[in-house]
């Protein structure tokens, strides 16, 4: 892992330093070497950068981020060096990273500029907050969380990421690519929205704001509208 001391220091380095101040063992044996793997692309401290694809992972729910890790080790989520660092990890290991960047506190960037016109954008918030009855398409925040930063344990937030990480993940969703425990969920809403729709939603969620309390619900308010396999059977109704 020496060739990846550099960027380490360059783009964390001060938390880093902090926290390394006083190391035990045991830590230095685990988890802050674990997560050097890590920071090159999500930064120090799991940060996307503001143009970035490399997804922020910091202040995610830690059900979901669990999710994600074994996603990509068993093959549902693909990115060569994901698969590559999940497929050496005991399971022990992959609850320790989910738990540490979910602990995470971290600043979000400022939201994008409205790069779509209004029209667009009121589709958009319309989809994330409404949905659209007709067409059996929930709204956003149904399951996202009225905030729409999330619900623990594993339903991630949608605001404070940019909007083609937004479309690419959707687009995965319905071509395939990406998929989550069954019955999937996220598959089923991708493909019943347009593309056109795509755009619209993403657009709209990059420019909100994060709201003050950036932290996922607690608990659902609402009983999810679909059946979800990554979310936990006991808050949701029976099949
Ligand atoms: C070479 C760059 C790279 C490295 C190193 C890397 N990742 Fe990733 N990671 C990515 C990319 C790119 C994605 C998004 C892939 C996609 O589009 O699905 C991702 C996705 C993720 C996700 C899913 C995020 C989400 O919101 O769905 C998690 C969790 C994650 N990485 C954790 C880690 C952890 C933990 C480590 C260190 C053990 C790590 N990554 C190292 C590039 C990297
Ligand atoms: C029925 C519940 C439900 C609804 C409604 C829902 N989602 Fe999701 N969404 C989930 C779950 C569960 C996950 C986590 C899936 C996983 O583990 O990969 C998720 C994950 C996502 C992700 C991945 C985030 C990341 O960091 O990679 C995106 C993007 C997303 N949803 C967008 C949307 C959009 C846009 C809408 C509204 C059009 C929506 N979702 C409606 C349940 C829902």
């Amino acid at each position: 892992m020496k060739p990846l001391l550099l960027p380490i220091v360059l783009l964390g380095g001060l938390s880093l330093a902090a926290s390394a101040a006083e190391p035990s063992a045991t830590e230095l044996d685990t988890i802050a070497q674990r997560v050097r793997a890590c920071t090159p692309c999500h930064g120090a401290e799991g940060r996307a950068t503001s143009e970035g694809y490399y997804p922020r992972i910091a202040g995610k729910p830690a059900g979901y981020l669990y999710n994600q890790l074994v996603n990509f080790r068993d093959g549902r989520r693909h990115f060569p060096m994901m698969t590559y660092l999940t497929e050496r990890q005991t399971e022990q290991f992959l609850l320790e990273m989910a738990a540490h960047f979910a602990a995470q506190e971290l600043p979000y960037p400022p939201p994008q500029r409205p790069n779509v016109d209004a029209a667009l954008l009121e589709r958009g918030r319309v989809l994330a907050t409404e949905g659209d009855a007709q067409r059996e398409i929930p709204a956003c925040s149904a399951c996202h969380g009225s905030r729409l930063m999330g619900v623990e344990p594993s339903v991630p937030g949608l605001l404070g990421l940019p909007d083609d990480y937004l479309i690419a993940q959707m687009g995965s969703w319905r071509s395939g690519s990406r998929r989550a425990h069954e019955p999937d969920c996220m598959a089923e809403i991708a493909r019943r929205l347009e593309r056109e729709d795509l755009a619209a939603v993403a657009a709209w969620l990059a420019v909100q704001p994060v709201p003050e309390n950036t932290r996922p619900d607690p608990a659902f308010e609402q009983e999810p509208p679909m059946r979800c396999g990554s979310i936990p059977e006991n808050t949701q109704a029976a099949p």
